[in-house]
């Protein structure tokens, strides 16, 4: 079978003639599936209750005679302006109580009920119509749930919010103690007293910011959930899945939304001089929350995006490098958004496989050569990525860790996490994410960046794995609070004091200044006055306070940072830590050429080599050197 290669096609936005080409051009790219129907509500149902189909009916022929297959949509994602001037109360309610209106895209509050049976009437369409078309392949439900709507403070959402709390509490009782109202006499008495978190006069409760988020990220996942149901009712046979936004957008619990797809795709955007870095993170995440399976990329971009303020053009080759790190890392589809850059509307500034420039163009050669070099790598679709190492993320962590009061607002969860998985990235070590509470049997080393909210039971996971024979390397501000919020009393980390040998009375955050270490290193944000209890220390602060701990708990090894560090000397840390494990790159490679093995159980691998460096280089494996000139990717097939 053939690599997946396309991206989102919006015909809608083209006269009929552009259409005769486009069939030309994705057939000269090897283009063979497109995702459609996106942003197509206005014109499947122009008023309230009137389908039109024709125009679409034209355009699956079409796609079916040239040999693409369709990833057709729902269009759920952008109510027509008839929606919202129907029921305007239907729209979104911002953190702020105000009432939005319709201008852009995803114009709805995910708690109206009129949203959604609007939104199943279309689908129920969409689904009788063409579920049958031999066009279609898959289901795309709706597009990036929660993408600008992912929290609407509406009276409607007010009310599922009190019905999600009775399901979860059961009683007031329950509410209470879990929200621990008996702080600022804030005691509930009745339901019809909680409200979602609008503004108030200074802090706000903790556990009914943190709820209100769970409860918001629930509330599209049964939007997501309706609409699978009703189309598996049209269609049992068709498989399901809606784009996720692994490296980016964190207001929704992809590790509650992975066990609802059949089968997890995502969309990545570079952001900064080291997007190719949050790239793999996104990436190894997309195949971690499908459990190790091949995954979609379904959007990433060939240039330019337009939503940053400053939009930098991809360099040459950089299309490449990027689509096949997302191959190494598990894809078996490479799709853009969007096929043909728009001329008009809010993106027409983002980047498509057609240019405005046209085919005469760096980008369309590259989009070419891309879909030639796909087309001659079908043997990889299906094979794996195997991980020995994992890096633990959890929504609920980050959600806490957003509250306002905290030891210091220095301390940035997206920071730390990039930071430690960069250093794996560096050390060319690939890694899987993983859930506090998931399997973590088969890693060897479990890297827990500022894992604050820790349930026991995840720490419990950690114990376990750590008692037989894993090695974790925990940071500072782990194991503090459980699911409530509550603080683990009788020194931190209280959920692990026992795991990593160490007790800490206080925390002392760096206020404009940082920390030597005897080491050479440097610690930032943090430090704190840490006892080691048990643990054997690997490096301190210049006053003897420790920095890096490690203990023995059971057969395993737990390392313990009590500042946050430099990158070199995280490098060295994490290289200790890797050795300690067990754990090997994946090849001997300079830091910025990225190599990833791919294999299948037969035993036939690839190495994936991607050199971001502007000078040539060499990757080494047991067995063999492969050459990587500047810019450029080997796959290098190990067959036995
Ligand atoms: C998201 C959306 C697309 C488009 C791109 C732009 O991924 O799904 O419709 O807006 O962003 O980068």
């Amino acid at each position: 079978m053939a690599i997946v290669y396309g991206g989102d096609y919006n015909p809608e936005q083209w006269p009929r003639e552009t259409w005769v080409e486009d069939m030309r051009l994705m057939r000269e790219a090897g283009v063979n599936r497109v995702s459609v129907g996106i942003f197509s509500w206005a014109k499947f149902e122009p008023e309230e209750g009137r389908f039109d189909f024709a125009w679409f009916d034209e355009v699956l022929d079409l796609l079916h005679a040239s040999g693409v297959e369709a990833c057709l949509a729902t269009p759920t994602a952008s109510p027509p302006p008839w929606f919202a001037a129907t029921y305007p109360e239907a729209v979104m309610v911002d953190a702020r109580g105000r009432q939005l209106t319709h201008g852009s895209r995803q114009g709805f509050d995910p708690s109206s009920d009129v949203y959604l049976a609007k939104a199943l009437a279309v689908t129920e369409q969409v689904g009788r119509r063409y579920h049958d078309h031999p066009a279609v392949k898959l289901w795309h439900i709706h597009n990036e749930y929660g993408c600008h709507n992912a929290r609407s403070y509406s009276r409607a959402a007010t009310a599922k919010f009190r019905l999600w709390l009775r399901e979860r509490y059961g009683d007031l009782e329950g509410l209470n103690a879990a929200w621990g109202t008996a702080f600022w006499s804030q005691a509930y008495s009745s339901w019809d007293q909680v409200y979602a978190p609008l503004p108030t006069p200074t802090i706000p409760n903790p556990g009914q910011v943190l709820d209100f988020k769970r409860f918001s990220s629930w509330q599209l996942l049964q939007l997501y959930k309706a609409e699978a149901e009703l189309l598996r009712s049209i269609d049992p046979s068709l498989p399901m899945t809606t784009n996720f936004m692994t490296g980016s957008h964190p207001d929704i619990d992809l590790w509650e939304f992975a066990g609802a797809v059949d089968v997890v795709s995502t969309d990545h955007y570079l952001e900064g001089p080291t997007g190719h870095i949050n790239l793999g993170f996104a990436a190894d995440f997309a195949r971690s929350l499908g459990g190790g399976k091949p995954w979609i990329l379904m959007e990433h971009s060939t240039s330019a995006v337009n939503w940053q303020g400053r939009n930098r053009a991809k360099a040459p080759r950089e299309l490449l490098r990027n689509s096949f790190s997302h191959l190494a890392r598990g894809a078996d589809s490479v799709m853009f958004f969007q096929w043909r850059a728009s001329k008009q509307g809010a993106e027409k500034w983002h980047s498509g496989m057609v240019p405005h420039a046209g085919t005469d163009s760096k980008i369309w050669r590259e989009v070419c050569e891309l879909g030639a070099r796909l087309g001659e790598l079908t043997e990889i679709e299906g094979s794996t990525v195997e991980a020995d190492a994992a890096i633990l993320w959890d929504y609920q962590n980050l959600w806490a860790q957003e509250h306002e009061a905290k030891p210091t607002t220095d301390l940035d969860l997206q920071k730390v996490f990039n930071d430690y998985y960069a250093a794996l990235w560096r050390a060319g070590i690939t890694a899987d994410v993983a859930h506090p509470e998931g399997d973590l049997t088969g890693y060897r080393l479990v890297v827990v960046p500022a894992l604050y909210l820790m349930s026991r039971k995840a720490a419990e996971n950690l114990k376990d794995f750590v008692r037989g024979g894993g090695t974790v390397l925990v940071t500072a501000y782990s194991g503090i609070a459980d699911e409530t919020d509550t603080v683990y009393l009788g020194g931190y980390p209280g959920a692990i004091a026992d795991l990593v040998g160490v007790r800490t009375e206080e925390f002392y955050p760096l206020i404009d200044s940082t920390v030597g270490l005897v080491s050479g290193g440097t610690g930032a944000v943090w430090s704190e006055a840490a006892e080691a209890r048990d643990a054997d220390v690997r490096d301190t602060y210049l006053d003897g306070t420790p920095a890096w701990t490690v203990n023995r708990f059971g057969e395993g090894a737990a390392h313990y940072l009590t500042t946050f560090v430099d990158d070199a000397t995280l490098d060295r840390i994490v290289s200790a830590a890797a050795a300690d494990a067990g754990v090997e790159p994946a090849a001997h490679a300079p830091a910025g050429v990225e190599v990833v093995r791919r294999s299948h159980d037969d035993g036939r691998s690839w190495l994936f080599c991607i050199n971001h460096l502007d000078h040539d280089a060499q990757v080494k494996t047991a067995t063999t050197t492969v050459d990587v000139p500047a810019g450029e990717v080997v796959v290098h097939a190990e067959h036995p």
